[in-house]
C-alpha cells in the first residue's frame, strides 16, 4: 500500500447537462487533505456529495478543475487499485458469498500489496456477521449487506478509502459500536478517508476535520477542526459545542 496519499482538489466544479439544461453542481471546491487525515464531507441532501466522491475516485470528471491524489490523477489511483470505494448503495457481488465478497479486494491486490490489511474473519465478526460468512448477499438484510461492504472496504488495503454514506442503513446503537470499530482500524492503517455524512455527531466522532458544503451548486461553507482526543465522549460539552459550530456553519449555507 502506498502510505501518506494527500488528496488535493484545486477548484474543482462540476455541472450535469440534462435534458432541462445544465445543473451546476459543485462550484469551485479547493480542498487540501492531509495524508493518513480522517475528513468527513456533510451538507444538504442532493448538494453534491456523493459527486465530490465520484470524482475523487476517478467514477466522473470535473468540469474544470483538478484533483490529485498523492500527486497523481485519481484514475492512477484507481489503476493502482489504492482506492477503497464505498458506494451508498452497497454493491455487493450475488454470486459470491458473504466471506468471498469481502475477501475480494484482497483476492485482486495479492501480488500488489506488500502491507498487511485487516483479516476478514475478524472484519466478519466485528461487523456482526461471522454467522453469514457462507450466506449470499440477497439473503442479508439492508443493514447487514451494509456493514458487508464495509467489511470489504476495510479489508482493502488502499491508501485512500472514499465512503458514501456507510452508516446509513444502520441502527444507532449498530452504528455507534461500528463507529469505535472504524477508528481502531483506520489508527492502524492509517489510509487517508473521505467520509460523507449527514449525520453531524457521526462526523465529530470520527474525523479529524469536517469539510461542510452548501446547498448546490456548493462551495465550502466552513471547515471544523476537531481538536479532541480520540476516543471521543459525545455527551462532553467540548463535543456539543464541536457540534453546535459546524450546524450553525450549516444551517448559514442552507438558505
Ligand atoms: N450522473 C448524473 N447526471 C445528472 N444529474 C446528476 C448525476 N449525478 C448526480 N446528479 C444530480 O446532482 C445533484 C447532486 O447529487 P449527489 O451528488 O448525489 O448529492 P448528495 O450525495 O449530496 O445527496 C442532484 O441534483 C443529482 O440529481
Ligand atoms: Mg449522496
Amino acid at each position: 500500500m502506498l502510505h501518506a496519499t494527500p488528496i488535493h482538489l484545486e477548484n474543482v466544479s462540476k455541472s450535469f447537462e440534462g435534458s432541462n439544461g445544465r445543473l451546476d453542481v459543485l462550484d469551485g471546491i479547493n480542498l487540501d487533505i492531509r495524508p493518513g487525515e480522517f475528513v468527513s464531507i456533510v451538507g444538504p441532501s442532493g448538494c453534491g456529495k456523493s459527486t465530490l466522491l465520484r470524482l475523487v475516485a476517478a467514477l466522473d470528471t470535473p468540469t474544470s478543475g483538478q484533483i490529485w491524489l498523492n500527486g497523481q490523477p485519481p484514475l492512477a489511483l484507481r489503476a493502482q487499485k489504492e482506492i477503497g470505494w464505498m458506494a451508498q448503495k452497497p454493491a455487493l457481488l450475488p454470486w459470491r458469498t458473504i466471506l468471498d465478497n469481502v475477501r475480494l479486494p484482497q483476492q485482486v491486490n495479492r501480488q500488489a500489496s506488500s502491507q498487511p490489511s485487516a483479516p476478514t474473519e475478524s472484519l466478519l465478526k466485528m461487523m456482526g456477521l461471522a454467522d453469514f460468512a457462507a450466506a449470499y448477499p440477497h439473503t442479508l438484510s439492508g443493514g447487514m449487506q451494509q456493514r458487508a461492504a464495509l467489511a470489504r472496504t476495510l479489508a482493502s488495503n488502499a491508501a485512500v478509502w472514499l465512503m458514501d454514506e456507510p452508516f446509513s442503513a444502520l441502527d444507532e446503537l449498530t452504528r455507534q459500536a461500528l463507529a469505535d470499530e472504524m477508528l481502531a482500524i483506520w489508527q492502524k492503517y492509517r489510509p487517508t478517508v473521505l467520509w460523507v455524512t449527514h449525520h453531524i455527531p457521526e462526523a465529530v466522532k470520527l474525523s479529524d476535520r469536517l469539510v461542510l458544503l452548501t446547498q448546490r451548486p456548493s462551495h465550502i461553507s466552513g471547515i471544523v477542526p476537531v481538536d479532541l482526543p480520540r476516543p471521543r465522549d459525545d455527551t462532553s460539552t467540548s463535543f456539543q459545542a464541536v457540534v453546535r459550530q459546524a450546524r450553525t456553519i450549516l444551517q448559514k449555507g442552507a438558505v
